[in-house]
C-alpha cells in the first residue's frame, strides 16, 4: 500500500469488508505510515504536565526534553499544590475509587459538594457530574432529544455532540454564522417539538469563540433552547474564568451548560449545569451517568480545589493571557494563517496533510512538541498544527518556539507561500 496516497478517511467505512478485515487493512496502513513518516500521535511523556517535559522520541527511542505546547491544562492546575493536596487527602480518606454507579451506592459527599460547587461557579441552579466531558454531552443529548426533536448545531461542534444526536434529528449551520443559523431555524419552524441549538463556547480545533449573545437572542426569537459546551472556555474566558456566558455578560441565560474537568480544571470528569428540574431528569435518564461509575474521590476533591483556585487566584489566568497575546503577535508577524483564533488554542492552518506531518517532525527534532490535526478531526483541506498555551510557559519558551516555527516554516516554504497550500472555499 502506498500510504502517502491514503488517509484516515479511507478506513472510516470499507464497503463489504467486515470489522476484522477493516482493522487489518488499517493496521497495515498505520505500520507503513510509522515506518516512513510522522510518528507524532501518541508520543509518550515521562512526566506530568509542565512547560517542558521528558518525552520518548518515537523515531529513535531516546529521551527528549521538549517544550510542551500540546496540553489543555491551560492554567497548570494539575500541578497546583492546593489541587494536588486536596486529591491526596481524598485518596487517604476515601480510597482510590467510588466503587459503583452514582444512583446505586457510588455517590460520596464529595461528589454532591462538587455538583453544588460547579452550579454555584456557573451561576446555575444545579449540576450533575459525569465520567467525562464526552459522556456529559452524549448522556445529556441522548436523554433529552428524541425523534420528534431537532438539534441545530455549528458544523465544528465537538464529536460528542454529534454522537449524542443518534436518536434525534440534527441540522448543521455554517461555523459561527448567525445568519445561517437563523435560516435553519426558519426552515425547521413548526416541524419539531423541541429545538435545541448546541454550540461550543471555544472551538477545540480553531480557538475561536461562539457569538453567544447573538445566538441566545435568535434562539429566544425562534423559541429554541441553547446548550453550550464550555470545555475550552472554563477557567480561560471571562473576567473571572466563568467562561463564555461571563464573557458576553449572559450568565443565567444559557439553558444547558456542559463542560469538562479535564482541561483548565486539571483533572477528569465532566458536568451538565442547568435548572434543577432538568438536572433531576438527567439523574434518571442519562445512560452515561446511570451506567458508569462515579468519578474517583481524588478527581472530585481536586476539581473542587481547582475551582477555588480559578476563583481566588486570578494571576494564573492573567499569565495565560499574557502568553496568549504575546504568542499570537509572534505568529501573526510570521504571517501564519491562524483562522479566527481568540483563546488559548492556536491552529496553524496549512491545508496539506503531508506538509503538516513534515512540519511537526521538524519541530519535534527541535524539541518542540505540537500536534498535527488531520481529517476526520478537521476537514482535509484545513489540516493544521494545533498549539495550546499554558500559563507556565515562559517568554523564553515562546520565543524558542516562534524561532523554530519561523525556521521550519521557511524551510518548507509555508511562510510567504501559504496560499499555495490552503484552499479555503
Ligand atoms: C469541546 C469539547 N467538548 C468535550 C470534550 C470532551 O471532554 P473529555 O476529555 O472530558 O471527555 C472535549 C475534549 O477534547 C472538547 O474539546
Amino acid at each position: 500500500m502506498d500510504s502517502s496516497n491514503v488517509s484516515l478517511a479511507d478506513f472510516l467505512n470499507i464497503p463489504s469488508v467486515d470489522i476484522m478485515g477493516r482493522a487489518q487493512k488499517f493496521y497495515q496502513f498505520a505500520t507503513d505510515l510509522k515506518s516512513v513518516g510522522p510518528k507524532q500521535f501518541k508520543r509518550v511523556a515521562l512526566e506530568g504536565s509542565g512547560p517542558v517535559r521528558k518525552v520518548v522520541d518515537s523515531y529513535t527511542g531516546e529521551i527528549r526534553e521538549m517544550i510542551y505546547l500540546s496540553s489543555n491544562d491551560y492554567l497548570n492546575l494539575t500541578r497546583h499544590p492546593k489541587v494536588v493536596k486536596a486529591g491526596m487527602e481524598a485518596l487517604q480518606k476515601y480510597g482510590t475509587g467510588a466503587g459503583s454507579v452514582p444512583l446505586l451506592g457510588g455517590t460520596l459527599d464529595i461528589h454532591v459538594e462538587l455538583e453544588k460547587r460547579v452550579a454555584r461557579f456557573l451561576r446555575c441552579e444545579d449540576a450533575i457530574i459525569f465520567p467525562s466531558g464526552f459522556a456529559s454531552n452524549v448522556g445529556a443529548l441522548m436523554a433529552l432529544m428524541q425523534e420528534e426533536d431537532v438539534v441545530i448545531t455549528d458544523m465544528l461542534v465537538h464529536a460528542s455532540v454529534i454522537d449524542g444526536c443518534k436518536n434525534t434529528n440534527i441540522k448543521y449551520f455554517k461555523h459561527n454564522d448567525v445568519k445561517y443559523l437563523e435560516n435553519v431555524l426558519k426552515r425547521v419552524k413548526g416541524r419539531y417539538r423541541t429545538k435545541l441549538i448546541v454550540v461550543d463556547g471555544v472551538y477545540s480545533m480553531d480557538g475561536d469563540i461562539a457569538p453567544l449573545n447573538k445566538i441566545i437572542e435568535i434562539a429566544k426569537y425562534y423559541g429554541a433552547y441553547v446548550m453550550l459546551d464550555e470545555a475550552h472556555a472554563t477557567g480561560v474566558i471571562g473576567k473571572n474564568g466563568r467562561g463564555t456566558p461571563e464573557h458576553f455578560n449572559m450568565e443565567g441565560k444559557v439553558d444547558i451548560i456542559s463542560g469538562t474537568f479535564s482541561k483548565s480544571l486539571g483533572g477528569e470528569g465532566g458536568f451538565i449545569a442547568s435548572n434543577k428540574e432538568l438536572v433531576e431528569l438527567l439523574n434518571f435518564y442519562s445512560r452515561t451517568y446511570m451506567f458508569s461509575a462515579a468519578i474517583t474521590p481524588q478527581a472530585a476533591a481536586s476539581t473542587i480545589a481547582a475551582i477555588d483556585v480559578v476563583e481566588n487566584e486570578p494571576e494564573h489566568r492573567k499569565k495565560l493571557w499574557e502568553n496568549i497575546r504575546y504568542f499570537r503577535k509572534g505568529l501573526q508577524s510570521l504571517k501564519f494563517y491562524l483562522g479566527h483564533s481568540e483563546a488559548a488554542i492556536f491552529p496553524i492552518i496549512i491545508g496539506d496533510e503531508l506538509r503538516v506531518g513534515e512540519m511537526c517532525r521538524k519541530l519535534h527534532e527541535r524539541n518542540i512538541y505540537v500536534n498535527p490535526v488531520l481529517y476526520p478531526a478537521v476537514p482535509k483541506k484545513l489540516s493544521r498544527i494545533r498549539i495550546s498555551m499554558m500559563s507556565s510557559l515562559s517568554k523564553e519558551h515562546l520565543d524558542c518556539t516562534l524561532n523554530s516555527l519561523e525556521d521550519v516554516g521557511r524551510d518548507l516554504g509555508i511562510i510567504g507561500h501559504r496560499r499555495k497550500f490552503i484552499k479555503i472555499s
